[in-house]
């Protein structure tokens, strides 16, 4: 899929969502016409940095009953970029903590008036089953390790604006792939769009059962890591693990912890992402996640440009 022009004026008619729930239902298309709204939207605001009044009018209300730094603040930046007003509930210090359920919460938060509800929680559907119970359009902000459709988004828009193309590039998501919603997201997108991707890390983090998603599997990154055109790390989700999966944090950055020996083993253009939060010094060394071939920042960025063209497609026009 190639990059075409977007007319901001009018949401297109091929866009029939009125949520967005996950990457897995949507077509390449649909993940095109995302991506190519983001690219237009980013020019058309100076690179994310000036206001467009695509959006007003509009109320956007975030819930978030999980902990985010960049997600929360990167929704919320979006809509008022696009002239939209915010609505911003945080768990901690609401009405949950009296036993008003979480579809109440919603409801009664969607009766001020609000045209998309952002949501964020621990548990897997949750965006799924507001969809069912409210009128307004529902974005899945994380839903425990099921999905993240925005960042694997903007994950994906980061190397198509390196890349030009996704077509034919191998990408290797590396790290904990079993509770990794981000995993998830950009498995079905970059597939969609014609990456090869690569999921490695520790057996038992990444199991075989992977290959069903038509996915490689590998348990040894310096195998893979002259392939790889591109390797996103993420970080051990040590608040949804049971038990420790490996010995000891210092063998995992050993194994899997990309670094400057492991960077002069790559291909020269490589490109070095992270969804975030990262854990220095384990996933990724400061050197590599603040170098010449980190791409990190960008991904914040197009985080914004991300959830714009989300909210746009789903509420403006
Ligand atoms: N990448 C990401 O979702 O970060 P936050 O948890 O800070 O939102």
């Amino acid at each position: 899929m190639t990059m075409q022009a977007v007319d901001l004026e009018v949401v297109p008619q091929n866009w029939t969502r009125s949520h967005l729930l996950d990457l897995e239902s949507l077509s390449a298309e649909e993940l095109t016409l995302i991506l190519d709204t983001a690219d237009a939207l980013k020019e058309r605001t100076d690179g994310c940095r000036r206001k467009i009044n695509l959006l007003a009018g509009r109320t956007i209300a975030n819930l978030f009953f999980e902990n985010s730094t960049r997600t929360r603040t990167s929704f919320s930046l979006a809509a008022r970029r696009m002239g939209a007003d915010t609505i911003e509930f945080v768990a901690s210090g609401s009405s949950l903590s009296k036993g008003e359920t979480v579809v109440d919460t919603a409801k009664n938060i969607e009766a001020m008036s609000v045209d998309a509800v952002v949501v964020r929680h621990r548990t897997p559907g949750t965006a799924h089953l507001l969809s069912h119970n409210l009128d307004c359009a529902i974005v899945n902000a994380g839903d425990g390790p099921h999905e993240h459709p925005t960042q694997g988004l903007l994950d994906i828009l980061t190397i198509r604006q390196h890349r030009g193309s996704l077509q034919g590039l191998t990408v290797a998501l590396v790290g904990d792939i079993a509770h990794s919603r981000t995993a998830r997201s950009n498995i079905w997108g970059l597939k969609k769009l014609g990456a090869h991707v690569i999921v490695c890390g520790p057996s038992t983090l990444v199991s075989r059962d992977w290959e069903k998603f038509g996915v490689e599997v590998a348990h040894n990154l310096d195998a893979i890591l002259h392939r790889c055109d591109v390797l996103n790390l993420l970080r051990i989700q040590f608040e949804r693990q049971y038990t420790r999966p490996f010995p000891s944090v210092r063998e995992y950055a050993f194994l899997y912890g990309m670094n400057r020996e492991r960077m002069a083993k790559a291909k020269s253009d490589i490109l070095i992402m992270a969804p975030g939060p990262i854990n220095r010094g384990v996933e990724i060394t400061p050197d590599v996640a603040d170098g010449p071939h980190s791409v990190i920042l960008d991904q914040v960025t197009n985080g914004l440009a991300v959830r714009m063209a989300v909210l746009w497609l789903l509420v403006g026009g």
